[in-house]
């Protein structure tokens, strides 16, 4: 049975019990997460991404931990997502050169035999940045060619950064998202590019599967370091773009802990909540978002679910948020400012999201009923991702700012 609440802020919560009708793909297990995280390993720079710990924090709202991902420090990139384009188009390239994924080295692939097919490759792909920033930075470390389109109304600093990451050349669109996916799509089948997309389209499934593969370093890094501290996470807050992270990163938990499983709210943007609403319409099926919504949180601008993921949200998450821009900037801010003794992380507005549900559930009255059906009390140890930094520095100022005046 689906239970919502609405507060007077426009916060809605789903709770929808995790069914577990379907079986879990094997495509996010531990094994998949090795292979990927020993080529993330290989890549000059890499290092494990900190795992936080807010004690004042999860002592001020009541829990035992809060620990944070942060993903702000993922390589040069300033977020999670070029984990998930270096691991795509790895696999992309060992099917053009004919090359065994599981037994290629970078060190093997970037042998100079292959410079030239390499040189002659061009990656296609939609982005809103973030993903377009991996593609590019994955880009000068394959010595490959990428183009990168973006939606209508991108920030220029976006597409600045893109540039700056490798050699991308960027166009901003007059199209919304799902339109410039299409576009990539068309430019890719024109010129023989290879589409690198993180969204699912009928007959492309493979790669974004590959770029859902790449992000689970993160997770299995998460999972380490709280082991390493002898804990385990009770409740992870995942926020959902087309949710191919947020389904990943639930695919993995759940592989891995089994019926011991963590407590997964999937959050979005409260204009673009198409998991929220599939989930809500309990029809089994996806229900997108149409025309163009506005949200601060240009990563989770994403009006359709992905196919991939769709099945695992739908049935191993156990709740659903609906947030409006106030939460990511509340986060955002909490990230800026944070309790006494407690780390300051830079968080941009897709990455702040979980962190203002967090601290608005756990502070508001109104949705006390909902942190109680969460089972969030005193043993609770809440595990989030910040997946970016402030990838727009101007509104990450102007947010943030707005705050200590
Ligand atoms: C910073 C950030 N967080 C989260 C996401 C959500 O990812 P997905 O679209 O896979 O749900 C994105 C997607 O671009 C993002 O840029």
């Amino acid at each position: 049975m689906n239970y919502e609440w609405e507060d007077s802020m426009g916060i809605r919560i789903l709770a929808s019990p995790a069914q577990m009708k379907s079986d879990l793909p094997d495509c996010f297990t531990q094994a998949a997460a090795m292979q990927v995280q020993n080529l993330h390993m290989q890549i000059e720079g890499y290092k494990p991404t900190p795992l936080v710990s807010l004690d004042a924090l999860a002592e001020e709202l009541g829990v035992k931990k809060i620990f944070v991902k942060d993903e702000s420090k993922r390589f040069s990139l300033n977020a999670f997502k070029g984990l998930g384009g270096s691991y795509a188009m790895f696999r992309v390239l060992c099917e053009v050169l004919s090359l065994n994924p599981e037994t290629t080295t970078l060190h093997d692939l970037l042998d100079s035999r292959y410079k030239d097919r390499l040189k002659e490759t061009v990656f296609v792909t939609a982005t809103d940045g973030n993903h377009g920033r991996g593609i590019s930075w994955a880009g000068s470390i394959f010595g490959c060619q990428v183009h990168v389109y973006m939606p209508k109304g991108s920030a220029q600093a976006r597409a600045d950064a893109i540039r700056r990451a490798g050699p991308a050349e960027v166009i901003i669109t007059d199209m919304n998202y799902d339109r410039t996916v299409e576009y990539a799509m068309e430019m890719s089948r024109k010129n023989g590019w290879h589409l690198i997309q993180d969204t699912t389209l009928e007959g492309y499934e493979k790669v974004p599967t590959w770029i859902i593969q790449g992000y689970l370093t993160m997770a299995n890094e998460a999972r380490e370091q709280l082991e390493s501290l002898n804990e385990k996470p009770t409740h992870i807050f995942l926020q959902a773009g087309v949710g191919a992270m947020a389904g990943g990163i639930l695919g993995y938990f759940a592989n891995f802990y089994s019926q011991n499983k963590p407590i997964v709210t999937v959050v979005e943007p409260d204009t673009v909540n198409c998991i929220y609403r599939s989930v809500k319409a309990n029809d089994g099926r996806i229900h997108s978002i149409e025309g163009d919504p506005f949200t601060i949180m240009a990563g989770l601008n994403c009006g359709t679910p992905c196919t991939i993921t769709w099945p695992i949200l739908r049935d191993y998450a156990e709740f659903y948020m609906a947030c409006p821009d106030s939460v990511a900037a509340h986060g955002m801010r909490q990230y800026a400012a944070p309790k006494k003794g407690d780390e300051v992380i830079i968080s941009g507005e897709s990455g702040a999201v979980t962190m203002g549900a967090v601290s608005l559930l756990l502070s508001r009255p109104e949705l006390l009923s909902a942190a109680k059906a969460m089972k969030l009390d005193r043993n609770s140890v809440i595990l989030l991702f910040n997946t970016e930094g402030d990838t727009d520095p101007f509104s990450y100022e102007k947010i943030v700012k707005a705050y200590s005046n």
